[in-house]
This record gives structure tokens, C-alpha cells and sequence, in this order.
């Protein structure tokens, strides 16, 4: 057999984002209504048990990497615990709003956690508060410090920029970051919102944040390889910054990700409009050499693209938070 988890445009998945929660201690505006959004029932999250099972039978199938992500991986209960048993099985990272980092960011790097990236799209407290509905800036500064210190590093921030809300701080938060020795890369905005609300007009695509960084900085691109972002040397490095154009330019064709919702699901796409089931068959009695061809199964009906040109594209069903960023 060939251990792997190849699809049929030859494509291998040797990342894998594992999904803790779907609950947030924020509420983004584009990722969350105020009031939050129906939760997963609690019977139905993998237990941790369950999680390092199918990240055991993901990495007997090539899965070399995974990242933890929600909704908001940290709120999750004995994160440390986990961390320290799947840093065991394959190099692990985690995406996180920083919120709990002051306290968990040692103990989390003591357990094995190589990296993090901290989610932040403005610098300013009022517009924070705006953008997450929380008056929580100053706790999600302390833990990108928190994190650094604690050796998670390269420490990487994420923005997504919005226009006429955020888009006038590329070039802040481009600074504050160089000051700290943060990594930071924009994301282009996809349409994954629960509201629905996404439109391409509203989104600052990867052009327009080159424009803007390129207005005050010397920008040399690094080799690509098949990591989404794009990444530029600023002034002749080493401090750099990338771009993910996942609308724009994307990047599927290299795509090497495959994701595992809080309650199981195996998805090869954020935009994929199936599952695999895998809660079901573990708590059914599954081996693992059947979990395994289920997991080949999944991988091998991915698509070429996510297709959000295409006149029939549909959002998927889960919104972000419940998939895992
Ligand atoms: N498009 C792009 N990025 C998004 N994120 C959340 N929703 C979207 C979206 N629709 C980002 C968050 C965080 C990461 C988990 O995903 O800002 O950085
Ligand atoms: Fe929470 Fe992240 Fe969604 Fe913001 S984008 S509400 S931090 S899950």
C-alpha cells in the first residue's frame, strides 16, 4: 500500500489543520454575528482521545505538519495536554487571537508547540473594539509578546484588511510589526462569512496591498514553495512579510492541506462542500487501517480549485469559525 494521501491531480496532503472549537472569545465582524452562531453539540467534539487517534492514522499517511485552529483553539480545556501529545507526532503550530497567550504561551512552547500565528487587523483600540465587538487589544499586544518570549517563534500575525475599515494601516501595522520582529501577512478576505456578506469590491486584494507596502519599502520576493503565502524580503530582509491572494491568486494547485472540523469531519478544501465522517466511523469501532482508507477516500475527491470564480459557486455550508482557518 501506498501510504499517502494523494487526489487525483497529484497532489499529496502532508498539512494538517485540526479544528479544537468552534467557540470564539471574540466575534469578528466577518466571521461572527454578535450574538455568536449555533454551537456544535458538545457529545459531538472529538475528545482528545479521538484527536490524536486521527492525527496518528493522518501521520501514518504522510501528514507531516498540523496546526490547531477554532474558532479559538486556546479556550479549549487542558490545551497544554494535547499539544504535548501530538507534538509527538508531527511539528505542530497554532492559529490563534491571542487572547490567553500571557498564560499559555510557556506552557504551551514547554509542550511542544513550535510556532504561532496571532490574528490582528488593527492597532487602534476603538477600531479593534469595532471589528471583534471586545475591548480586548491590549491582552492580544501582551500575548504576541507573551509568545515571543516563550521562543514560539517566528511570531506571525495575520490581517485581514477590509476597505474603508482597516485598509489604511497596512503600512502601521507593517512597522509595529518590523519593530517587534513579528512576522505579518494580509489575507485576502474570502467568502466564508455566516452573514453571507462577502463581496469582491470590499476586498483588498494582494495587488493593492503590494501597491501600498511597495509606496515605502523595497519588497524582494522569497521562493515560493507551497505554503499559500507570498513572501517578500522588506528592505533586504530579514524581516519580511507575505501575502495570501487566496481569491486573487490562488493557490490550489500546490494546495497540500486537508482539515479535521471539532466534531470530525475530514475536509479537502476550506470551500468543499462534502465531509468525511470520520467521528462516526471511530466511535463505530473503525481500525485504523479503516479510518486510513476513509482519510485516502476524502483526499482523493478533492477538486482542482475552491471555484469562487465560477458563476455557480456556493459558499460552503460551515462558516470559518467551524472549519478551522
Ligand atoms: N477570509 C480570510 N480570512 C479569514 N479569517 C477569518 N475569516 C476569514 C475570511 N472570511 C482569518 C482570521 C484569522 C484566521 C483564522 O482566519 O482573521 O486570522
Ligand atoms: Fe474568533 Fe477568529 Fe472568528 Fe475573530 S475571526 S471571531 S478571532 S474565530
Amino acid at each position: 500500500m501506498t501510504a499517502a494521501l494523494l487526489d487525483t491531480f497529484g497532489r499529496v496532503a502532508t498539512d494538517l489543520r485540526v479544528s479544537l472549537t468552534d467557540k470564539c472569545n471574540l466575534r469578528c465582524t466577518y466571521c461572527m454575528p454578535a450574538e455568536g452562531l449555533p454551537w456544535l453539540p458538545s457529545a459531538e467534539l472529538l475528545t482528545d482521545d479521538e484527536i490524536v487517534r486521527l492525527v496518528g492514522v493522518a501521520v501514518s499517511l504522510g501528514v507531516r505538519t498540523v496546526r490547531l485552529t477554532g474558532g479559538e483553539p486556546l479556550i479549549r480545556p487542558g490545551l497544554p495536554g494535547l499539544v504535548a501529545r501530538l507534538a509527538d507526532l508531527a511539528e505542530l503550530s497554532l492559529t490563534t487571537n491571542g487572547l490567553g497567550l500571557t498564560r499559555l504561551a510557556q506552557p504551551l512552547a514547554d509542550a511542544g508547540l513550535r510556532r504561532v500565528n496571532v490574528s490582528l487587523d488593527s492597532l487602534r483600540a476603538d477600531r479593534f473594539l469595532a471589528l471583534t465587538r471586545r475591548d480586548r487589544l491590549d491582552e492580544v499586544i501582551a500575548g504576541m509578546a507573551a509568545a515571543a518570549a516563550a521562543g514560539l517563534t517566528p511570531v506571525k500575525v495575520n490581517t485581514v484588511l477590509m476597505r474603508g475599515v482597516n485598509d489604511d494601516e497596512a503600512g502601521e501595522l507593517l512597522e509595529w510589526c518590523l519593530e517587534r520582529g513579528y512576522e505579518l501577512r494580509f489575507i485576502e478576505q474570502m467568502p466564508l462569512d455566516p452573514q453571507h456578506a462577502w463581496d469582491r469590491s470590499s476586498m483588498v486584494t494582494a495587488d493593492e496591498v503590494l501597491e501600498r507596502l511597495t509606496a515605502r519599502h523595497t519588497l524582494t520576493p522569497v521562493e515560493r514553495g507551497s505554503a499559500p503565502a507570498e513572501v517578500w524580503l522588506v528592505d533586504g530582509g530579514p524581516a519580511r512579510v507575505g501575502v495570501v491572494g487566496s481569491v486573487s491568486r490562488p493557490f490550489c494547485g500546490a494546495c497540500d492541506r486537508i482539515r479535521l472540523t471539532a466534531d470530525g469531519q475530514l475536509r479537502n478544501c476550506l470551500f468543499a462542500r462534502e465531509e468525511s465522517d470520520l467521528r462516526t466511523a471511530l466511535r463505530a469501532g473503525a481500525t485504523d487501517a479503516e479510518l486510513a482508507v476513509r482519510m485516502q477516500a476524502a483526499v482523493r475527491a478533492k477538486k482542482a480549485g475552491h471555484g469562487i470564480d465560477d458563476p455557480d459557486f456556493l459558499q460552503p455550508d460551515r462558516p470559518m469559525s467551524a472549519i478551522g482557518g
